[in-house]
């Protein structure tokens, strides 16, 4: 089954052709950050406007890049949410229009499904049930999944996503947006154990960043007023440990304490060197698997959200076209 999949539900327009959920024909990914870095941060208008200039051309794109004519494709699938409500439904107008022209059904998907697929697309041998560490700029998640479509969420953070905060951190310490990959780069030349910064609620099954955040805005301040030049690499490595090992400290706990053995860790925080070393070493210490995405598939694509139409067709056979909406916050497991 080949399905034509479309993104474009913050800072990234994606179109992508997928087979069977498994084999990516095609992944084009047009990104924004140049666009908003000087606001530093998303401005959602300016986000929509781009997502209608430039969604055509990445159309054109993908179906050069698979080399397959729009007959071919078998269903079309797009996210609906959570997300930027402008972004959203230029992705929904343009999948109804493609589904409507060429005569496919179409397959909603929500974004945060999309990224736990990124996982079995990189390896169609996991396993449930699962444990999946879903972190990006908007979510913060534990998850168990026991099939395709069935989730618990187990954990959530309180306040910010972890991807919020390497981006809000990056800015006061007048870094270029998105920070998470700024801070990553940085830390590789600092000292983690320079500043001590707090793990919150280390005890609780939650997340939360805010305390870390603020932490580190008395941090920047005091060295400011005391004139010393800013260490920027020791504060950017001594946040990456600490916000780091929050959350990888909690997934391998919950995997040992209730025996589960395969995790997957997805979402565009998933890019970052330390979380990838970290749960790597931590669950082979403890025998467990764990998968994470090559790096073009950690961040906001397409490919994921055609692999996941995928599973989700073999389940719920279902033709989304007349009823669907756009939803900007939506719960995995709503
Ligand atoms: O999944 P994603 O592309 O978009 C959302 O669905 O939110 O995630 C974007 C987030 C941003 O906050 C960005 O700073 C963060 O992922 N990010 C990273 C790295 N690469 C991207 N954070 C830490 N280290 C990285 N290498
Ligand atoms: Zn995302």
């Amino acid at each position: 089954m080949l399905i034509l999949g479309i993104e474009s539900s913050c800072d990234e327009t994606a179109i992508a052709i997928v087979r069977d959920g498994q084999e990516v024909l095609s992944n084009q990914v047009s990104s924004q950050v140049k666009l908003h870095a000087r606001y530093g941060g998303i401005v959602p208008e300016i986000a929509s406007r781009k997502h209608v200039e430039t969604i055509h051309l990445l159309l054109e794109d993908s179906l050069k890049e698979a080399q397959i004519s729009p007959q071919a494709i078998d269903a079309i699938a797009v996210t609906n949410g959570p997300g930027l409500q402008g972004g959203l439904l230029v992705g929904i107008t343009t999948a109804q229009t493609l589904a409507w022209l060429w005569d496919k059904p179409l397959i909603d998907i929500n974004h945060l499904e999309g990224h736990i697929h990124a996982c079995f697309l990189a390896h169609p041998e996991i396993d449930f049930p699962l444990l999946v560490l879903l972190v990006s700029g908007g979510h913060t998640e534990l998850i168990m999944m026991t099939d395709h479509g069935q989730y618990k969420v187990l954990a959530r953070t309180r306040d910010d996503a972890i991807g919020e905060a390497f981006d809000k951190v990056a800015r006061l310490l007048d870094l270029p947006y998105p920070g998470g990959p700024q801070i990553d780069k940085l830390a590789k030349l600092g000292n983690p154990q320079a500043f001590n910064l707090p793990i919150a609620m280390k005890n609780k099954p939650d997340f939360s960043f805010s305390g870390l955040k603020t932490a580190m805005l008395y941090t920047i301040r005091d060295l400011q007023e005391s004139n010393q030049p800013l260490p920027v690499e020791d504060l950017c490595a001594s946040f990456q440990e600490v916000a780091i090992e929050s959350v990888v400290f909690k997934a391998i706990n919950y995997a040992r304490k209730n025996k589960i053995q395969q995790i997957a860790v997805s979402g565009g925080v998933s890019a970052n060197s330390l979380l990838r070393s970290k749960m790597m070493q931590r669950s082979e210490k403890h025998g467990i698997k764990c998968f994470i995405p090559p790096l073009n598939l950690c961040t906001d694509n397409a490919a994921m959200i055609a692999a996941s139409a995928y599973f989700k067709w073999q389940k719920m056979p279902r033709d989304s076209f007349d009823n669907l909406k756009v939803y900007p916050r939506y719960p995995l497991d709503r």
